[in-house]
C-alpha cells in the first residue's frame, strides 16, 4: 500500500463509516486512488456460467449500491462486479446511524434496508456503464411492496438489457421477512418468476441467487433441491450473519447483519454443504469474510468456483483486490493446478 492510501485509509477510519464510505466512492471516482486494471493469467481466467472472466474474484453486492462508480471498479482487479440492491422505488433504508465497524474483529454490521435510488436511475447508469467488465445487479424488494416476488422480476426486466448477469437477493437480513423467500414453495415460485423475466430479455443473462449464512442443513438442502429444479445458473453463498458469537468490539451488539473475519467459517461451511449437495451441478460463489488469496483459495477448495468480497475492503483498501489476485495465482502455481476450476472443491 502506498503512503496515499495508507493516510486515506487512516483518515476514513475516524469519520462516521457511511461518510467514509461516500468519500471512498468519490475518490475512486476522481482518480485518486493507483488502480491496477484488469489482472489475468491463464491460471485465473474462468467461465462461470457462461460469463469468460480474467479471474474469479469478485466484488460483493453493497458496495456500489447505486452504480455510481463503476468505471474505477471495473479498473480495481476484480474478475466481475455486482452491484445494487436495486429495488423497483427509490427508497431511503432505514434511519442512520446504519453501518458499524467492529476493528478488532475486522468486521462491520450493516442494518441499511436497501437504501437505493431505484431501478430507473440504475438503468440509466448502467446505459453507460464500461463494456469490458462483467458486471451483475443485485435484485431487491421494497420494503412496503404488496408482491415482492414480482418486484425482483420487474427490477431485471428494467435494467436486464444492460446486465451480465443477475441476483435473487432472498438473504439480507435488513427487511423484515424476506428470508421468509428462502423456504421451498415460497422460492420456487419466486425464482420461476424471475426466470420467465430472464428468458423475456433480448439477451436472456444467468441468474444467481444469494443465500443466507443463518440455514439449516436441510434448508440447504432444500435450496439446492429447488436452484436445480428450476434452473437456476448458480448460488451465492453467503449473505451477512446474525450470529454474534465471539465478538469483541464495542458494536457487536447492533442490529444488522454482520459480515468480515467473523463469517469466514460460517459461510465457508454452507458453501461446502452446498457443494456436497448439487455435486457440481450448479456453480458456487463463495462469500463471507475473504481478506487474502488463501481466504479466496479455501473457498474455491471448498468447492466456489468464483468468490466474492466486501468488508475486508473497509480495512485493506481497495489496492487489496490485486494482492489477493497475484496470491491466489501463485496458490494455484504451488499446488500444480493449471487453471480455477481444477481446484474448486478439491477440498474435500
Ligand atoms: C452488504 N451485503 C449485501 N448483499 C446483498 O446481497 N445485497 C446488498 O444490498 C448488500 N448490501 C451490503 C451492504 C454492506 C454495508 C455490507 C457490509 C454488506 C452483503 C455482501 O454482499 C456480502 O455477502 C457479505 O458482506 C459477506 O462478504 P464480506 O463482506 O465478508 O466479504
Amino acid at each position: 500500500m502506498g503512503w496515499l492510501d495508507r493516510a486515506g485509509l487512516a483518515v476514513l477510519r475516524r469519520i462516521d463509516p457511511e461518510t467514509a464510505h461516500a468519500l471512498a466512492l468519490r475518490a475512486l471516482n476522481l482518480g485518486l486512488v493507483p488502480l491496477p486494471g484488469a489482472i489475468t493469467s491463464p491460471r485465473l481466467a474462468t467461465r462461470l456460467a457462461g460469463l469468460d472472466l480474467p479471474n474469479p474474484v469478485g466484488l460483493a453486492a453493497g458496495m456500489d449500491k447505486n452504480g455510481v462508480a463503476l468505471a474505477p471498479l471495473a479498473r480495481a482487479g476484480f474478475g466481475f462486479l455486482e452491484i445494487g440492491a436495486t429495488t423497483p422505488r427509490a427508497q431511503p433504508g432505514n434511519p442512520r446511524p446504519r453501518l458499524f465497524r467492529l476493528p478488532e474483529d475486522r468486521a462491520v454490521i450493516n442494518r441499511f434496508g436497501f437504501n437505493n435510488e431505484g431501478m430507473e436511475a440504475m438503468a440509466r447508469r448502467l446505459e453507460h456503464r464500461p463494456g469490458d467488465a462483467a458486471i451483475g445487479l443485485n435484485l431487491g424488494a421494497n420494503k412496503d411492496s404488496a408482491d415482492r416476488a414480482a418486484d425482483f422480476a420487474t427490477v431485471l426486466e428494467t435494467c436486464g438489457p444492460h446486465l451480465d448477469f443477475a441476483t435473487v437477493n432472498v438473504s439480507s437480513p435488513n427487511t423484515e421477512n424476506l428470508r421468509e423467500l428462502q423456504g421451498r414453495k415460497a422460492l420456487e415460485a419466486l425464482l420461476r418468476g424471475v426466470l420467465a423475466a430472464r428468458d423475456g430479455l433480448a439477451r436472456p443473462v444467468p441468474v444467481f441467487v444469494k443465500i443466507a449464512p443463518d440455514l439449516t442443513e436441510g434448508e440447504i438442502a432444500d435450496i439446492a433441491a429447488v436452484a436445480a429444479g428450476v434452473g437456476i445458473d448458480g448460488i451465492i453463498a453467503t449473505n451477512t450473519t446474525l450470529d454474534r458469537t465471539a465478538l469483541r468490539s464495542g458494536n457487536a451488539a447492533e442490529t444488522g447483519g454482520l459480515s468480515g473475519a467473523p463469517l469466514f467459517a460460517r459461510s465457508t461451511a454452507v458453501l461446502a454443504r452446498l457443494h456436497a449437495e448439487t455435486a457440481g451441478a450448479i456453480p458456487l460463489i463463495g462469500v463471507g469474510g475473504i481478506s487474502s488469496g488463501a481466504d479466496a483459495y479455501a473457498k474455491i477448495r471448498a468447492g466456489a468456483s468464483a468468490v466474492q468480497l466486501y468488508t475486508a475492503l473497509v480495512y485493506g483498501g481497495i489496492g487489496l483486490v490485486a494482492r489477493i489476485v497475484r496470491d491466489l495465482d501463485l496458490l494455484l502455481m504451488r499446488d500444480g493446478h493449471a487453471n480455477v476450476a481444477e481446484a474448486v472443491g478439491t477440498g474435500g
